[in-house]
């Protein structure tokens, strides 16, 4: 969680945090050779890519401006939360309604996407620096979709309450 301006010791201004931002242009040489075309952040964790759950948390827990970091490789993200046209239309002419549903749910109801793409993988710092022109000075929450948390409360959603609370990171 960041108080306003990623290298800024300031108090925040503004109290109700709206951003999530994802880094996901990493290289993922960990995960050689699955994500050698396929980005980590879609590995598929039992039903839904990894990056799903990351933007489910931050929604869930009130985030609603979701800008992620992008670099090579990485258009299936963009394209997981884009509409499919094709693909709807599609199921609907088979009338395969639980597929349709199951497509739809990738996208939770009134977010936004943004994405800036980091041209070399420096690491996560440099990667969080490419948001500054979205983010201006206003608070933002930072989510790493390689790491999940299981918990009644999602993390995400405890870590905004201390920031509600203490106003800093
Ligand atoms: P990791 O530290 O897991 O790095 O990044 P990585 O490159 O993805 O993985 P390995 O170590 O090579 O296997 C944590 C998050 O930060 C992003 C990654 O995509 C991941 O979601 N990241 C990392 C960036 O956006 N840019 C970078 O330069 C590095």
């Amino acid at each position: 969680m960041n108080s306003g301006g990623i290298d800024s010791a300031r108090p925040a201004t503004a109290a109700i945090v709206r951003h999530a931002v994802f880094p996901v242009a990493g290289l993922g040489a960990d995960f050689l050779p699955a994500t050698k075309a396929c980005p980590k952040e879609m590995l598929p964790i039992i039903d839904r890519p990894m990056i799903q759950y990351a933007v489910e948390e931050a929604a869930a827990a009130g985030l609603t401006r979701m800008i992620f970091i992008t670099g090579r490789g990485k258009r299936a993200i963009e394209d997981h939360f884009d509409s499919a046209y094709e693909l709807e239309h599609e199921l609907e002419a088979r009338a395969d309604h639980e597929a349709l549903h199951n497509l739809r749910a990738a996208v939770p109801p009134g977010v936004t996407f943004s994405y800036i793409r980091q041209r070399e993988a420096t690491g996560v710092l440099g990667a969080l620096r490419m948001a500054r022109s979205l983010l201006g000075t206003a608070p933002f929450a930072v989510v790493l979709p390689d790491q999940l948390f299981e918990s009644e409360r999602p993390a995400l959603a405890q870590l905004l309450d201390v920031f509600a609370e203490c106003r800093s990171s």
